[in-house]
């Protein structure tokens, strides 16, 4: 954010704050931490402040950098966003990446009653889990049997979802990285009411009322994670190992250049490339096609399992404001493609409508958190 629009943004906010009845998201990203307060007045959320701190200069490294800071670091860090931002309230609600959990469906045969599932879960999950069962948490929700679809109804050939299964999507956490997102609150002076995986707050924040499968694609700093989500819950997960950071590391060796420069350039030109350097665009496109070959590999794994093909992919997170990356992904999939708009879901002052829509991929985590924590 620019230091004008702060303080604009800022000298507006202060008017009469208090910390009552308002709600916080933090979201500790690999490269950074992104805040987001909102409020309820009248029945709907208003924005209260946003702010966002790069984390690589914590280690002494570049903005733009993937970090793996000490506990304290990690603190500081955040003690400062608050602070710029002028969040006031202690209790925040706080996201874990996704890397310290693992997401699966389990299929389990529909004899099952809903209240063995609690006892079968653990036991089918450890075929899943490649660490001891004391060291991780496990929470499992059931998932609604979908309805037929419109071509299903309309053409008996097509085989419909077998009858004689439940699905249960089980999500597992580290006990380590609970443990570790505690220390961070403790040593920030801080409480949370409660701890989510980012890529359920980004769902909150990006989705409208899609019933269809939607894919989501988080171009995170690290890397890009994918969910397909139907009825509003996550079907399918998955993570490509690939990410903005790796993109701004290949402009920064290929050219020559600073890290910081090559961050700069990735943001300024993109895929649309520098008249300057005339390289720049394929650079980027190396990544841009791997990350969307691997995607298509589990779009079609997707399709294949369970015949049904997404109609729509959002693209959120800081990665998803590359110029370019629409016309190239509308060549790629054959499906609407958006990018999200999270701050649509709260009131705001008009003066800042166009930099909200901006803004709102890298903040959908830390917003989905605070519009779970209003709720
Ligand atoms: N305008 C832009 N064009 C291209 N890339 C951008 C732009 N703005 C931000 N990015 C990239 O987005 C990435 C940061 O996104 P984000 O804040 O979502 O990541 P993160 O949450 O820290 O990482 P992760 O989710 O992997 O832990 C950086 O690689 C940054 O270079
Ligand atoms: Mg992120």
């Amino acid at each position: 954010m620019s230091n004008l629009l702060k303080s604009i943004f800022s000298g507006f906010n202060k008017i009469g704050r208090t910390s009552e009845g308002s709600a916080i998201g933090v979201d500790i990203g690999s490269s950074s931490i992104k805040v987001v307060e909102i409020k309820k007045k009248g029945g709907k959320a208003v924005l209260e402040t946003y702010g966002a701190i790069a984390l690589g200069p914590y280690a002494d490294l570049e903005a733009g950098r993937v970090t793996n800071l000490p506990v304290e670091k990690v603190a500081l860090a955040l003690k400062e966003v608050l602070k710029q931002s002028g969040v006031m309230g202690k209790n925040i609600a706080l996201s874990i990446p996704i890397q310290s959990s693992l997401i699966f469906v389990l299929d389990l045969p529909a004899q099952i009653g809903e209240d063995e599932v609690a006892a079968i879960v653990p036991t089918e999950a450890r075929k899943y889990i490649p660490v001891p069962i004391t060291e991780v948490s496990i929470d499992y929700f059931i998932l609604p049997k979908r309805e037929q679809s419109f071509e299903e109804m309309n053409n008996p050939e097509m085989p419909s979802m077998p009858a004689d299964k439940i699905n249960v999507l089980v999500v597992v956490t580290q006990n380590d990285a609970i443990g570790k997102h505690r220390s961070i609150l403790s040593q920030s002076d801080l409480e949370s009411s409660f701890f989510e995986i980012e890529i359920f707050s980004s769902i909150r924040a990006n989705f409208e009322h899609e019933l269809s499968p939607v894919l989501l694609m988080d171009f995170g700093a690290s890397r890009t994670k994918l969910s397909i989500v139907e009825f509003g819950m996550v079907k399918s997960y998955h993570t490509i190992e690939r990410g903005g950071a790796d993109i701004t590391n290949s402009i920064s060796k290929s050219l020559s250049i600073p890290f910081a420069e090559a961050e700069k350039m990735k943001k300024d030109f993109g895929l649309y490339g520098d008249p300057a350097e005339k390289t720049l665009a394929d650079i980027i496109r190396v990544h841009i096609d791997y990350i969307f070959s691997e995607t298509n590999n589990v779009l079609l794994g997707y399709q294949k399992k369970n015949d049904r093909t997404i109609s729509k992919v959002i693209f959120t997170g800081g990665g998803a404001l590359l110029k370019g990356l629409k016309e190239v992904a509308a060549d790629n999939f054959r499906a609407e493609i958006e990018t999200g708009h999270p701050f649509s879901k709260v009131e705001a002052p008009a003066f800042l409508e166009k930099v909200l829509i901006t803004m709102g991929p890298e903040f959908a985590v830390a917003l989905g958190l605070a519009l779970r924590k209003l709720q």
